[in-house]
């Protein structure tokens, strides 16, 4: 028998939608939004929300007593940040990863929408890659303020004058998405297109669900066929092997950049698992500063760390300024893009991936210059959100005017940096005050509003429940070579639920959990 409540229903987090003084382009936009939402009324918003109810306290209980025991059995783990040889000693201090109970439901269109992105996504960043003087304009304004771009810029603009061309090209993307309640339309958050986190985790996560769903199945009512797969680990660790095919040197080595510290470092070694044991292929894990000791390129390109011979450079560190506390770090990044290894990422996808290019393909005309085919291109711009430069004098306007409406971004990864409600009222007055090219630093982006919902979350061995909120990031390998393009493919998914009442997202950051899908019918 089934002991489940009815679902619960929640006000959803709205924020009034009309106000008097809007400038002209920001009007349209909420009668965009108008629209949509009044057709939404017909048919009601199937929005990602928790399973359909809940079991009662005891049985919660022990599903997350087994669930916590299961993911340190199966390495569903990360470093517990109360030791501190965690980051540093592996197999020291571990604690299972921060995990929600059961798996969020998202209706199968969207994530059939969201799959089908997927390869539209790799193929336009690869295109875009391709185009040195667009990136190197689009972010000009920023570089005068931003130094960590500036850095990128430079190394960029090196290999763009030595006319270096990277033939063999990987990138192992993840485009993040929320399903806004407002449009009930699922809108991009950004494109990730360096040191992407979580692949070796999510696998197993699903399978963590699909085990308790199948334990517990008469109680909560769900039917562990409707979590879709996840084989994120294995796909990343085959186009990985893949590109290090493509050279055919038996004795060379994947090299994987880190943090000295890394509290992450299960979810790497998953990969650095499979590409040994699917595929006989050696990875050795370097810093930027051991690379910059240890590294040289031989007089033909070839990249050697250690007296190693490296074919495959693959970053989990190098998107943040914290990763270059000096210019030995700078020097290796520099070493590693002169040399023939296939870097994942180039300089340029890396650039591909920052939030001015994203605002820049979101401008009218501009996928245009990149793709050709017509309906692949209305479905990308389906996704975007709106999306702004800070030039615009009108958007800012009502930004300031209207703050819980917008997120404004300065040009960093790995979360925790982005300016939400009444901060982006202060900081855009701020910004402006400063004048000269401050406001070129961020970008505006229109703020999702998920529904939210009910959810169990254990974190350290402990469960609470919460009204949370979703974020579904949906992997991508793409691998060319020359004309050749050898994968283009999604890879698996990640699920993230957080506190609603929490604006960022990072599971590392401590703001999130890791999830899996339930898919609905509608
Ligand atoms: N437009 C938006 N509306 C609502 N929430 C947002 C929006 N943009 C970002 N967020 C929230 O902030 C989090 C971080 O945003 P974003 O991905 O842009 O930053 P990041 O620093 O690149 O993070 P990551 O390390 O995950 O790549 C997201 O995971 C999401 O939860
Ligand atoms: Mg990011």
């Amino acid at each position: 028998p089934c002991r489940l409540r009815r679902p619960l229903h929640f006000p959803r987090n709205r924020i009034p939608l009309h106000t008097d003084n809007l400038s002209f382009k920001f009007r349209i936009y909420h009668l965009k939004l108008r629209r949509n939402s009044s057709r939404a009324q017909h048919s009601p918003l199937p929005a990602m929300s928790t399973t359909e109810g809940k079991p009662d306290a005891d049985a919660v209980e022990e599903m997350a007593r087994e669930a916590a025991a299961w993911c340190a059995m199966h390495g569903l783990v990360v470093g517990d940040r109360a030791d501190p040889r965690s980051g540093t000693v592996p197999g020291v201090g571990l604690v299972h990863a921060p995990i929600s109970l059961l798996p969020s439901r998202l209706p199968e269109s969207f994530w059939s929408q969201a799959c089908e992105l997927a390869p539209l996504f790799n193929e336009l960043v690869d295109r875009v890659s391709l185009d040195g003087d667009f990136l190197q304009d689009s972010l000009s304004k920023t570089r005068q303020v931003d130094d960590f771009t500036s850095r990128l810029l430079d190394i960029h603009r090196k290999m763009m004058d030595a006319n270096k061309k990277e033939n063999i090209r990987l990138g192992l993307h993840r485009s993040d998405y929320m399903l806004d309640s407002e449009t009930n339309s699922l809108l991009q958050i950004e494109l990730n297109t360096i040191s992407v986190s979580f692949p070796g985790l999510c696998s197993i996560v699903t399978e963590l669900h699909r085990t308790l769903i199948n334990q517990y199945g008469n109680l909560l009512c769900l039917d562990a066929k409707r979590v879709p797969g996840n084989e994120a680990s294995r796909q990343f660790a085959k186009a990985l092997a893949k590109a290090w095919d493509e050279f055919n040197v038996d004795s060379a080595v994947v090299m994987m950049i880190v943090q000295p510290e890394e509290r992450n470092m299960y979810d790497q070694y998953w990969l650095v698992k499979y590409l040994r044991e699917s595929h006989g292929v050696t990875t050795i894990r370097k810093t930027l500063s051991e690379v910059e000791a240890e590294g040289r390129v031989l007089p033909d390109g070839t990249l050697v760390v250690n007296d190693r011979k490296v074919t495959v450079v693959y970053f989990r560190a190098g998107y943040t300024p914290n990763d270059y506390p000096s210019e030995a770090e700078w020097s290796a990044r520099l070493l590693m893009e002169q040399s023939s290894a296939v870097k994942c990422p180039s300089i340029s996808y890396h650039l591909v991936g920052t939030k001015k290019i994203q605002q820049e393909l979101a401008k009218p005309n501009v996928l245009e210059r990149f793709l050709e085919n017509k309906e692949e291109i209305a479905k990308l711009r389906q996704c975007f959100a709106g999306l702004w430069s800070l030039d615009d004098e009108e958007v800012v306007k009502s930004a300031i005017e209207n703050p819980d409406l917008f997120v404004l971004k300065p040009q960093r990864e790995g979360g925790g940096n982005n300016i939400y409600g009444l901060d982006v009222r202060e900081a855009l007055i701020r910004l402006k005050k400063e004048g000269g090219d401050a406001l070129s630093a961020y970008i505006l982006m229109q703020r999702i509003f998920p529904k939210a919902s009910l959810a169990s979350l254990v974190r350290g061995g402990v469960c609470h429940e919460a009204l949370t909120v979703s974020e579904l990031g949906i992997y991508g390998a793409y691998l060319r070579n020359k004309d050749k393009v050898i994968i283009n493919d999604k890879c698996g998914y990640l699920m993230r639920t957080k506190v609603s009442s929490s604006d960022e997202g990072g599971v590392a950051a401590g703001f999130a959990v890791l999830d899996s899908l339930y898919l609905t019918d509608k």
